[in-house]
């Protein structure tokens, strides 16, 4: 049994860890400062007898004694990460710090939730881990796409100056149940949308494309990597190579939910890029990782669970 920490425990990736971590015998410590997560999420873990629930922002230093950490407090979300840019660009940076300082001083070995964000809107598709990437140091997305630039820097240099035992995912987007609502992430905003019967919003002409991830494949794939071979650090893509443009995936929400909803287009955000597309040649390699789930089949999954939202009256 291993004692486990996953910051931003109590968000939508986190939530699903700490409930795979759990089921697989180990004690999991889920530290979230209820930003964007809440203990909702993970109202079914509170009591079992190897789940503790921290309230902390990461931004602070903490002391607990742990063997692995998953560092994965960070809103994701354009409409949360923009709220507070100055807090955004803290958590990735201040609290990798805090986080990393934690591990030398533990010993433990540590996990970045790093994005495909930091390839930016990339001049190179698909994107492979040896891209630098295309990132505006100035915009609005960039107190996200440059703390998470920033982070991964921060974790290779304890790696080279400290030689701590770091690991590095970039995941790319990732949908599933316990996603929230409202945040504005597209899968979201469309389910939503179509069972309201409302006018599903399209930004842009609906060309621009993504590769959708169902959550389980992105736990499995960040458990794998924690536990990969010693000498291997990543970054590593974690995502899904399906690629699907917004117009298609619009349509495909509107005959899974059978909605009478009707599309609209609306301007595309500032630096939105255009694709996103994994190569996952390293995973598929290095962690024996690949990604299981059809999107229809994941679609279905998290429409059912919006669905059960609805008739709670919880939208
Ligand atoms: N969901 C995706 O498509 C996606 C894609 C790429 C990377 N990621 C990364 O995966 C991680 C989890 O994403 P998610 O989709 O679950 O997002 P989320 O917003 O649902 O979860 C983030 C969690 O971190 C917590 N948090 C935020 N700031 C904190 C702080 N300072 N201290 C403590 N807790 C804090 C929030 O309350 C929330 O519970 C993030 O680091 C994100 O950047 C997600």
């Amino acid at each position: 049994m291993k004692k486990i920490l996953v910051t931003g425990g109590a968000g939508f990736i986190g939530t699903h860890l700490c409930e795979k971590l759990l089921n697989q015998g180990n004690e999991v410590i889920c530290l979230d400062n209820y930003y964007t997560g809440s203990k909702v999420n993970v109202e079914e873990l509170i009591g079992r007898k190897y789940f503790e629930l921290i309230r902390h922002d990461i931004t602070f230093p903490i002391l607990i004694e742990v063997d692995q950490i998953y560092n994965l407090a960070c809103p994701a979300s354009p409409v949360h990460y923009q709220v507070d840019p100055v807090q955004t660009t803290k958590t990735s940076v201040h609290g990798s710090i805090n986080m990393l300082e934690l591990a030398k001083r533990t010993g433990a070995r540590i996990l970045q939730s790093s994005t495909s964000e930091v390839y930016g809107d990339p001049e190179i598709h698909p994107q492979k881990e040896n891209y630098w990437g295309r990132v505006n140091p100035i915009g609005i997305r960039s107190c996200y796409d440059e703390g998470k630039r920033c982070a991964e820097t921060l974790f290779f240099d304890y790696y080279r100056q400290y030689n701590i035992d770091i690991k590095v995912a970039r995941i790319f987007n990732t949908y599933g149940p316990k996603m929230q609502l409202q945040d504005g992430r597209v899968i979201s905003n469309f389910i939503v949308q179509a069972l309201k019967n409302e006018n599903l919003t399209i930004f842009g002409d609906g060309a621009q494309s993504r590769s959708f991830c169902y959550v389980d494949d992105i736990v499995d794939g960040l458990i794998k990597l924690m536990n990969s071979r010693n000498d291997f650090t990543g970054p590593v893509n974690i995502g899904n190579p399906d690629e699907i443009s917004i117009l298609e995936l619009a349509e495909k929400i509107l005959k899974l939910t059978g909605s009478k909803s009707k599309i609209v287009y609306k301007p595309l955000p500032l630096d939105d890029p255009k694709r996103r597309q994994p190569v996952i040649d390293l995973a598929e390699k290095e962690l024996g990782w690949q990604p299981q789930i059809q999107l229809d089949d994941g679609l279905k999954k998290t429409i059912n669970y919006f669905k059960s939202r609805v008739l709670y009256n919880k939208l």
